[in-house]
């Protein structure tokens, strides 16, 4: 079988995980990577020894490898011009971490520079293919506890780094129904920054899809701190909770059997949430069709952090589509106003 040359830009933590994930494809060889810290060059040259081609400057690399295939793995700040220039080398695919990025206006960048070149654009919320999840989604859909009325997730950490995938698993379960309106309240007092961007202490958010179904969600503070992106679903006929990381389980409640019934999931058996997410990639570009992690749905979870934060700046709920293309929080931590 012919495979797609993959080449990866930034090769820190996350870059291990598109490792795996590449690599447990039959189709996909990961040939090049580019970081501009000659000391990460090293590490990753010492980890993965078969990668023939590493280099400093990635521009040079999508120009002398011309890969099919594009990981992007550094902090979001720097994913618009990193897939601009991954499209603009004629990538077929490309895979770039989350959060998308940090503004509406840039993920409106990588939108348009992907559909000009007829790059398929993939966003990293690889845990819409985590059992425990897609186990009780299952359960959802075929009405075990009957019709959704309310998502609630708990997750330690902050909207951009961490509830980037909270939100974007609450937009799976609702069926990526677009979003009504969002209510939000951020607390920011220690001025963190994390990943080139600055974060919130603490967020609520209240999010209202189209399809009735509501969407409460707790980060930083004020979330129970054992918990990371632990969900819990409430229908008319029962309840379901989901586990955070370290939580491998999921249970039911629903009036079927006295009780709850706890199904225990064990993830590795099946294969890597990260070599779903580029299998299915590979399968999209290929062939057309569905995709779930799509730049557009990205930038559909970006639109709902910055309207928590456009919602706590104005003190109202801010019905979507936003019409702010900067970074809410940004400005308002410029402006002394939190
Ligand atoms: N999908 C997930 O579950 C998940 C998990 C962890 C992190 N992430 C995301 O992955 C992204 C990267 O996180 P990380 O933990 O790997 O960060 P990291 O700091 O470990 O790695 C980033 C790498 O990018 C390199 N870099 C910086 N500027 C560069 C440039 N101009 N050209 C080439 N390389 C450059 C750095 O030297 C570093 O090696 C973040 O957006 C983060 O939120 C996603």
């Amino acid at each position: 079988m012919s495979k797609n040359r993959v080449a990866i830009i930034g090769l820190g933590g996350i870059a291990n995980a598109h490792m795996r994930g590449w690599g447990a494809l039959d189709n996909a060889k990961v040939v090049a990577g580019a970081d501009i810290a000659q000391s990460q060059l090293d590490k990753f040259s010492n980890k993965y020894p078969e990668v023939p081609q590493l280099f400093l400057d990635y521009r040079r690399m999508l120009d002398e490898v011309k890969p099919d295939y594009v990981s992007v793995c550094t902090w979001p700040p720097l994913h618009a011009e990193m897939v601009e220039a991954a499209a603009a080398a004629g990538a077929k695919g490309i895979a770039c971490e989350k959060p998308m990025a940090n503004s509406l206006a840039e993920c409106d960048r990588m939108l348009v520079a992907c559909r000009a070149s007829g790059t398929k654009l993939a966003i990293g919320h690889q845990r819409r293919y985590n059992l425990r999840y897609t186990e009780a989604k299952a359960a959802l859909d075929v009405g075990k506890i009957g019709a959704l009325i309310e998502i609630q997730s708990l997750c330690r950490g902050d909207l951009f780094t961490d509830a980037t995938h909270s939100l974007d698993l609450l937009r799976f379960f609702a069926d990526d129904s677009p979003v009504e309106w969002v209510l939000g309240q951020v607390e920011c007092k220690t001025g963190r920054s994390r990943f080139g961007h600055e974060v919130e202490d603490a967020a609520l958010a209240f999010v209202s899809f189209q399809s009735g179904v509501r969407g409460l969600i707790q980060t930083g503070d004020v979330s129970p701190q054992a918990a990371y992106q632990r969900i819990m679903l409430t229908g008319t006929d029962g309840r379901i909770e989901i586990g955070g990381d370290g939580e491998e389980y999921w249970r039911i409640i629903n009036g079927e059997q006295a009780g709850w019934v706890t199904h225990q999931v064990a993830q590795e058996a099946a294969l890597n949430p990260f070599a779903c997410y580029m299998r299915d990639l590979i399968r999209w570009v290929d062939e057309g069709g569905d995709y779930i992690l799509t730049g557009e749905g990205g930038r559909a979870t970006i639109e709902i952090i910055n309207a928590v934060f456009e919602s706590s700046h104005r003190r109202s709920r801010m019905r979507l589509p936003l019409y702010v293309t900067d970074n809410p929080l940004a400005r308002m931590l410029a402006n002394n106003e939190l």
